[in-house]
């Protein structure tokens, strides 16, 4: 493999944090690793394995020379700057929501679409966590027996919403049992010892904008614009690891037994299913795991070809930087850094 040069742009954030991390733990071919956040964190430092990055800002011209840069800075950030990116020759894995749906950019979840990666033109884009955790444990499924219909309910943890929603809850807690009041900024209501049904922003069908990016992303990434998708969202009093209750159907029968042992093989699955041993998937047995964890597997006796689960992951890890990094991995494997045509997104 060839030695690149990398950026992270928001390597403060919690997920740039982790991106660097990961990049670090899985020995990322990378001759440089340049650590970029907003003019707010320059001069400060960050941690890339044994060694401290100064971060630099982020600007219109800080992607000479870089080969892949993955962006976790928010969309208006990805939306500013990812078209220099593309533009210097440098191949984007964006995190944020920005692109995802833009049908210049491909979607993708390694164990899911990597084909999809042969036809970008600069922008890749890294799917919502909640929808990455649901397709790694449904692939297998859908390749396998057909999936019509998903109903899926998601319990997100805090982290999902950066910084400041582990700050949040963190302090929450604390004034609580300090008799002290509560105040909440990241979201409307107190997030500690709550559950909140609302997860980004409420759309004109009285979704949630999280709740159709998990309908509208299914579909790009299976390829397939029939399936049916309802989801309904929940913010947690959980630090890391989103849980997922899903519920799908099938075109043709598969036992929760076949469907266990599908799933033991599948590649970033693990089975932890045997509810006689109390086995189970958790957050706590999910945070700073790469597996998608599956359990409580069981047909769902109300229907003819029907399963239900409950799937867990790390929603910083496999639903953001893990992913973001297997891409890139991806990229490199397949020969696919550069961009051909570098104005596609120049509009
Ligand atoms: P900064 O720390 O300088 O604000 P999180 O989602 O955990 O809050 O992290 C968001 C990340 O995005 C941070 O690293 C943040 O940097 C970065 N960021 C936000 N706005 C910009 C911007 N305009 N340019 C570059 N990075 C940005």
């Amino acid at each position: 493999m060839n030695k690149l040069t990398v950026a992270v742009c928001g390597a403060t954030g919690a997920v740039g944090r982790e991106m660097l991390k990961t990049l670090n733990e899985r020995n990322f071919p990378a001759t440089e690793v340049i650590a970029y956040a907003s003019s707010r964190s320059a001069g400060s430092q960050v941690e890339f394995g044994d060694k401290q990055l100064t971060v630099r800002e982020l600007k219109e011209d800080s992607f000479e020379g870089v080969d892949i840069a993955i962006f976790s800075a928010g969309g208006a950030t990805s939306t500013k700057f990812s078209p220099f990116a593309a533009h210097a020759g440098c191949v984007v894995v964006d995190n944020s929501a920005a692109w995802r749906m833009d049908d210049r950019c491909p979607l993708v979840v390694p164990e899911v679409n990597p084909e999809d990666l042969a036809w970008h033109n600069g922008i890749i884009a890294n799917p919502n966590c909640s929808t990455i955790q649901m397709l790694v444990a449904l692939k297998p499924i859908y390749d396998a027996v057909g999936i019509k219909r998903i109903v899926v309910s998601t319990y997100q943890a805090v982290s999902g919403t950066g910084q400041k929603g582990i700050a949040e809850l963190e302090k929450q807690v604390r004034d609580l049992f300090n008799g002290r009041d509560i105040e909440h900024n990241a979201y409307p209501y107190q997030i500690a010892f709550n559950l909140l049904p609302h997860i980004d922003i409420f759309l004109e069908n009285d979704y949630t904008k999280e709740e159709m990016k998990m309908v509208n992303e299914t579909r790009k990434m299976f390829h397939d614009d029939k399936i049916g998708v309802t989801a309904t969202c929940v913010r947690v009093p959980v630090f890391y690891g989103h849980g997922e209750s899903v519920n799908i159907e099938t075109e043709r029968k598969m036992t929760a037994k076949e469907c266990r042992m599908l799933l033991s093989q599948a590649p970033g699955v693990r089975v932890l299913d045997n509810p006689r041993e109390l086995l189970y998937p958790m957050p706590l047995a999910c945070a700073g795991q790469d597996d998608t964890l599956v359990g409580r597997i069981r047909e769902d006796e109300t229907i003819e070809n029907g399963l239900n689960m409950w799937i867990c992951a790390d929603n910083i890890r496999k639903g953001a930087a893990l992913n973001a990094v297997q891409i890139a991995e991806e990229l490199v494997r397949r020969d696919l850094l550069g961009v051909r045509n570098k104005n596609v997104f120049m509009d």
